[in-house]
């Protein structure tokens, strides 16, 4: 029986690889071999994105032969999906598998920041310990507000994580959800939630209309206590914006997983502030989340190839063919 041609960006977990290649002949996209790349993906049936390069027009229109594209994330502002559905290719993430991981990294992100643990272990490795030099306090979790800015599956996750250390959670989303009695979370309108929260954790996925919804208005209607986590992606906040902000002390504290730019350079003058914790995008970064998540997206490759519905489609309107 011929293999399914496949062609695969970035680095892909072994167990995700082998269950590909019992089927699939598979090519690594090599940018030092443009025309063999392109050869590839004019015969290819499915793409898998492990690297987030930008699936648009004009790379569909060089693969006339996909039939699938999955990537193991949740987030998709890489890949234009109307697109996609035009040229009706199913397109997968991997939504669920990765909530918990998320969830436990995003609120570690806030009691790390809000209990200084990070800068607690410098002082230590700096020797400043033995010197008695006095580490600056942090600040309590309870009896504190979380406002949620994007109530999913991974802000509920948070939201009990916060309520397991005493903090009351309100929200925001397009809409009030209606299990919020059952959540125990207040809905709030955004203007609300930045007036109201003493820690603002933002989820919300990377949407023309998220796209810097953290600017200079929204840091002035924020408390001069607040701190903002990010764990979404890092275009929903101004980056300027944000170093005005705390090298103003408009706000007290940021810690962030993503930024904009991603990578962010080691010479970027955010770095250089004291009251800033940033951690390289490893929001779902566990052994297990990680693989679920491979797993899940080779999966969803070999039921397109099959013409099957895959497990987790975006477009579910070409789901089915
Ligand atoms: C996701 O799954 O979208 C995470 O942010 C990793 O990119």
């Amino acid at each position: 029986m011929s293999k399914y041609k496949v062609v695969v960006t970035g680095a892909v977990l072994p167990s995700a690889l082998s269950a590909l290649e019992e089927q699939c002949e598979i090519y690594r996209w090599n940018n030092n071999e443009p025309d063999e790349t392109a050869k590839r993906l004019q015969a290819a049936e499915g793409l898998f994105v492990a690297s987030k390069i930008q699936i648009n027009e004009a790379l569909l229109a060089g693969a006339p032969n996909l039939r699938v594209i999955a990537q193991p994330a949740v987030g998709y502002d890489n890949i234009d999906i109307a697109a996609c559905t035009r040229h009706k290719i199913p397109f997968g993430n991997t939504p669920g598998v990765l909530v918990e991981a998320t969830a436990d990294l995003t609120f570690g992100l806030l009691l790390t920041s809000a209990r200084r643990i990070h800068e607690g272990w410098d002082w230590v490795r700096a020797g400043k310990w033995h010197q008695g030099l006095p580490l600056p306090f942090g600040v309590d979790l309870y009896n504190k507000t979380v406002g949620i800015v994007g109530m999913g599956a991974i802000g509920t996750a948070v939201a009990k994580r916060a309520q397991a250390s005493g903090m009351k959670v309100i929200y925001n989303n397009r809409n009030p959800r209606p299990d919020e009695e059952l959540l125990k979370a207040e809905y709030r309108t955004f203007d609300q939630l930045l007036a109201e929260a003493d820690f603002i954790v933002v989820l919300t996925p990377l949407t023309e209309e998220s796209r810097g919804r953290f600017g200079a208005k929204e840091f002035a209607q924020m408390k001069s206590t607040a701190y903002l986590i990010n764990a979404s992606r890092g275009p929903v906040v101004d980056t300027q914006a944000l170093y005005a902000a705390l090298s103003t002390k408009q706000i007290a504290y940021a810690a962030l997983d993503v930024t904009d730019p991603e990578p962010i350079p080691a010479d970027h003058p955010l770095l250089k502030l004291p009251n800033l914790l940033i951690t390289p995008h490893i929001g779902s970064a566990t052994m297990e989340t990680r693989n679920k998540m491979a797993l899940l997206a080779a999966e969803n490759i070999l039921l397109g190839l099959a013409g099957k519905p895959l497990v987790t489609c975006v477009n579910a309107e070409v789901n089915y063919r």
